[in-house]
This record gives C-alpha cells, sequence and structure tokens, in this order.
C-alpha cells in the first residue's frame, strides 16, 4: 500500500529541531509494518531525556532522524496486528517494548507504532498502561548498567540520580539484588528514595563527605545517571578495586576504568523487566499523565530536570 492509501491517526510531531514549541498535533499514515514487525495501539507512551535531546538537533550524527519526526521509544499497547511471522504475539496482547529504530521518525507520541518483536514483552498484568510505558527505557537501562558494573549481593553501590527515570528503577533491582544501596537525590526526594530501597544523600557541596561517612572505605560500585559531580568525585568514593559505569559520560571509561553504557533493545531483559513488575519487586513511580495533546508539556517537565519516576503521554 502506498503511503497516500494509508489510514491516517493522529500524532505529536515536528519538522524543525528546536525547542518543544516545535511540537504539533497532526494528521500522518500509520506505519507500515514489515514481517518481524507488530503495529501497535499505542495507550502509554513514556518520555524520556533522549526525546527533547534529539529534538534540540543535539544528537545529530549520532542518532539520525527524518521529518517529520514522531518522538517516542517507549510504548505500551496492544497488537492491533501482528507481523507475517511475529508467532510470539497475537492480536489483542498487551505490550510494552523499548521501540528504539535505527532513524527517529516514527515514534510512540502517535496512535499507533510499528514494534520490532525484538524490542517489545508482554506487558506486566500488575501495571496500568501509563506505569508499564515508563518501563522500558529507563528499567532496561538500570538493569543492563547494573549487569555491566558487575554488582553483587553483600557489595555496597553509590547510585546517582536515584530518584529518576532510571535511578528510580536501578535502587529497586540493586536492592533485590543483596547490595547495600546508598542514593544521591534533593532533599524533597529523600523519603521517596528511601521507599525504594537506598540511604538517601543530598548531592552538591560536601558529597564526597556524606557519602564517605556511610561508605568509609568507599564503594565496590558507582552507578552514574547524571553526570558532572558523578564523575568528578568517584576516584575519591570508589574502593580499591570499584567499579564506574555511566549512561552520561564516556569518561567513565576512558579516564576512569569503568564503563559506558547505551541502553540496548532486548526482548528477554525487558520480559525479566515485567515479571519483576509482576512479582511486586518493581514499582513504577509515575509523575505526571498528559494526553497526547498536551505531548509538549509532557517533554518541557522532563526537561526541567527533576522529575521524580516517570512522565507519561496517554493516547
Ligand atoms: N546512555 C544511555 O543509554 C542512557 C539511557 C537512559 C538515560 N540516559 C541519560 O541519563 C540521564 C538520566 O536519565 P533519566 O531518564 O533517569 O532522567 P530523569 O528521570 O529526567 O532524571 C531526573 C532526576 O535527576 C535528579 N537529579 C538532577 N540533578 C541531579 C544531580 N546533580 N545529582 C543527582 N540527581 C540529580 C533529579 O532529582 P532531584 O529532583 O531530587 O534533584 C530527578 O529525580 C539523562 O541525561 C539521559 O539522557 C542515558
Amino acid at each position: 500500500m502506498s503511503e497516500q492509501n494509508l489510514p491516517t491517526m493522529r500524532a505529536a510531531a515536528y519538522t524543525q529541531f528546536g525547542s518543544a514549541d516545535v511540537l504539533e498535533i497532526t494528521d500522518l499514515p500509520r506505519p507500515h509494518i514489515g514481517p518481524d514487525t507488530l503495529l501497535v495501539r499505542v495507550k502509554a507512551a513514556s518520555v524520556n531525556p533522549v526525546d527533547y535531546k534529539v529534538r534540540e538537533g543535539k544528537l545529530q550524527g549520532l542518532i539520525d532522524a527524518e521529518f517529520p519526526v514522531v518522538p517516542g521509544w517507549d510504548v505500551a499497547g496492544v497488537v492491533e496486528q501482528p507481523g507475517l511471522d511475529t508467532p510470539e504475539f497475537q492480536a489483542g496482547d498487551e505490550i510494552i517494548a523499548y521501540d528504539r529504530k535505527d532513524i527517529v521518525h516514527g515514534g510512540t507520541f502517535a496512535e499507533y507504532v510499528s514494534v520490532p518483536v525484538r524490542t517489545a514483552a508482554k506487558k506486566p498484568a500488575a501495571l496500568s498502561f501509563e506505569q508499564a510505558a515508563g518501563l522500558p527505557l529507563a528499567g532496561l537501562t538500570a538493569l543492563q548498567t547494573i549487569r555491566r558494573s558487575g554488582l553483587r549481593s553483600g557489595q555496597n553501590v553509590l547510585i546517582h540520580a536515584a530518584s529518576g527515570g532510571v535511578g528510580s528503577f536501578a535502587v529497586q533491582l540493586a536492592a533485590h539484588a543483596g547490595a547495600r544501596v546508598v542514593g544521591t537525590a534533593s532533599e524533597r526526594n529523600h523519603p521517596y528514595v528511601r521507599s525504594l530501597g537506598a540511604e538517601p544523600i543530598a548531592y552538591g557541596d560536601g558529597l564526597v563527605e556524606r557519602a564517605r561517612a556511610l561508605a568509609p572505605n568507599g564503594f565496590d560500585v558507582i552507578l552514574d545517571y547524571v553526570g558532572g559531580q558523578a564523575i568528578d568525585t568517584a576516584t575519591d568514593l570508589l574502593a580499591p578495586g570499584g567499579r564506574i559505569v555511566s549512561i552520561t559520560d564516556a569518561r567513565a571509561r576512558t579516564e576512569l576504568g569503568g564503563d559506558y553504557v547505551w541502553v540496548r533493545p532486548d526482548a528477554a531483559d525487558l520480559a525479566e523487566l515485567a515479571a519483576l513488575a509482576d512479582d511486586g519487586v518493581l514499582k513504577v513511580e509515575v509523575a505526571e499523565v498528559f494526553d497526547l495533546e498536551h505531548a509538549a508539556d509532557a517533554m518541557r517537565a522532563v526537561e526541567s530536570g527533576h522529575v521524580r519516576g516517570k512522565v507519561v503521554v496517554r493516547v
């Protein structure tokens, strides 16, 4: 079917890089699906910082975008139409996905999206669509960075930005793995971080002294989900033989002997996270839900840099 003959859908999209003001609600053709791809009716999408970084044009050269761009990589929805060979899923199945494709174009801030099966898992029944949409990208990042760090039961870990999208999952996963978790957040979020299973400390002036008071011999693992001070203080806070893993700064690898992770879509990892949510191990904190018409405000909320948990767009 040519694009002109495809049925249309409502979507939030932009045709030039810029601030959240470039986002418009518009009608676009429904996406094509390939042989190993599902057509998914979107119920909810969550916003990640990468969505605004792409929109601002800051990731050109690393992540290509093709206008019009429908942003959004996280989705919770219902399979409208399976692909030619997608035996894992049937029409009507409720799914979640970290739907990252090589080119940013047909994202999840829309009524329909194409979802390669390699990025998808069954939606956890214990979560609402809004909560489930918050799980994929941030949950996978937490899981894959903890795995890369080699964190083991009985070790101690310092998690920077413990109240954010990624940090909230990392605290819960690390605590579940039997680690002692210390997490940085502003005072306002300390009760929240404690509820996830970490001892909260404030970031900013005096961070090294506060962290050292809790771990005089240093930390076996540092997980950096914010950059800046987290990288600058790593040498002072790592235990001998300790390891830092960052998602914000490649210096963790090149200068600190640790690692730098770019989260990958992975169906098995996502299914593991979904099972943990169904078992009650992983909770998803939804800070705010915006209707699709207000997707620009959802992006602005994340751009503030101080969201607790996830911001979600309901479609
Ligand atoms: N490489 C990758 O694959 C990858 C994957 C996911 C995300 N990322 C990047 O990692 C970063 C975090 O992502 P996210 O989704 O977790 O973001 P997020 O949810 O927007 O993070 C917001 C959180 O950051 C906290 N925060 C802000 N400044 C802080 C500081 N100086 N120290 C400690 N915490 C601070 C805030 O806590 P308070 O409100 O308490 O200040 C807030 O809870 C973003 O830059 C994102 O682009 C990279």
